[in-house]
């Protein structure tokens, strides 16, 4: 299968990948549905950025979840019941912290018992389902770093309750601010900035919380040089939950579509947290990170540095930035379908990627690589 962004998308393809409907109660479209005109109005009108779509030739490719679709699905609906609680009492509950931690638990089951190892963000997502999906994304993040940190289960279970609780004081923010579209003013901002205190003070008097899951919620928005919020923390004075939980807060916020933006590129939001490494962020987690996420995801379209337009088809932990790609194209590297890996062919030392190729200006390109002759196969 291979990702292409929605407005390369043609009547007669093929779904690869099922994808939810915005709620995240059910399945909108299910893999194997043969794309219509209607169809692709609709998921462009859902503000779906790109689908998998089957391809001759790219049926070996088939980018795993950590979390499979269905339990994606159900978990996601989980977690909007949870929060709908949330929305309508004036404190939380000690049985909602309960149901929380119970869906803690799965994710972190999930998260240990995966067999892909990276996280790939350019997953499907429902625009208008983001709070759940982002508590959840954030959630699993958080866990496969905290893994590789060597915390054990207990606190893994606890990291997990504090993803899927972190912004829960954007509750008590008035909904005209919270749900602004566009920027915000200084005054609205400094009200934003409450979430964090705000967030801590409903759940205070849970005694199933631990210090640390308040903590890691009060620090998520403070920064490695100081310069965040609430408080100004510095360094190690930052909990390390909230030092965890700032990187897969920041990375699951860039690569979601929202109102006001088009998702970034996984690369390019990997580049924004390096960038940001011990500034922002805590550099040791960021090293980390970068052996956790996929920057370009298998069945993606890459641009080449020599030009050429290449299928990612495997990716390695070791180096995220270097994957084993099949060129789509004849060029100079090679003919169609021959494969490269960048991080072990040494011929292929001096290439590197250049962009993935995502729609908008890169339409014309896209279009003519998937609606090519299906007897053209790689
Ligand atoms: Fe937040």
């Amino acid at each position: 299968m291979i990702y292409i962004p929605i407005t390369s998308a043609r009547s007669g393809m093929v779904l690869a990948k099922s994808i939810s409907a915005p709620n995240g109660m059910f399945a909108l479209l299910q893999s194997g549905e043969e794309l219509t005109d209607p169809i692709i109005e609709k998921l462009a009108a859902h503000r779906i950025d790109g689908i998998y779509v089957e391809m001759y030739g790219s049926d070996d490719i088939e980018p795993k979840s950590i979390i499979p679709p269905e339990k994606k699905l159900k978990l996601t609906a989980e977690i909007r019941d949870i929060y709908s609680k949330y929305y309508t009492q004036p404190y939380i509950s000690r049985s909602a912290v309960e149901s929380t931690r119970r869906i803690a638990e799965t994710i972190v089951d999930c998260v240990l018992d995966r067999e892909e190892y990276l996280m790939n963000m350019m997953e499907i997502k429902g625009y208008d389902s983001y709070t759940y999906s982002h508590c959840l994304n954030v959630s699993v993040l958080s866990i496969m770093l905290a893994s590789e940190m060597g915390i054990n289960r207990n606190k893994l279970d606890d990291i997990a309750l504090c993803a899927l609780m972190h912004d829960i004081g954007k509750v008590d923010i008035p909904i005209e601010i919270i749900g602004k579209n566009g920027p915000v003013t200084e005054s609205e901002f400094a009200v934003i900035k409450t979430h964090p205190e705000k967030g801590v003070e409903r759940l205070r008097k849970c005694h199933n919380v631990s210090r640390e899951v308040l903590y890691g919620i009060q620090s998520h928005h403070e920064k490695i040089d100081g310069s965040g919020y609430p408080y100004g923390y510095k360094g190690v004075h930052i909990p390390i939950f909230g030092r965890i939980l700032a990187v897969a807060d920041v990375y699951d916020a860039l690569t979601s579509h929202r109102s006001y933006r088009k998702a970034w590129l996984p690369n390019e939001a990997i580049e924004y947290i390096v960038a940001g490494s011990d500034s922002h962020f805590d550099q040791e987690i960021v090293q980390l990170f970068m052996h956790l996420v996929c920057a370009y995801p298998e069945g993606c379209i890459v641009r080449l540095s020599e030009g050429s337009s290449a299928l990612v088809v495997k990716n390695y932990s070791e180096n995220v930035l270097r994957p084993k790609v099949r060129l789509i194209e004849d060029s100079t590297l090679g003919h169609r379908g021959m494969e490269i890996d960048l991080l072990e062919d040494y011929d292929a030392s001096n290439l590197t990627i250049k962009s993935i190729l995502s729609g908008g200006d890169d339409s014309a390109s896209i279009d003519s690589i998937v609606n090519q002759p299906a007897n053209k196969h790689l």
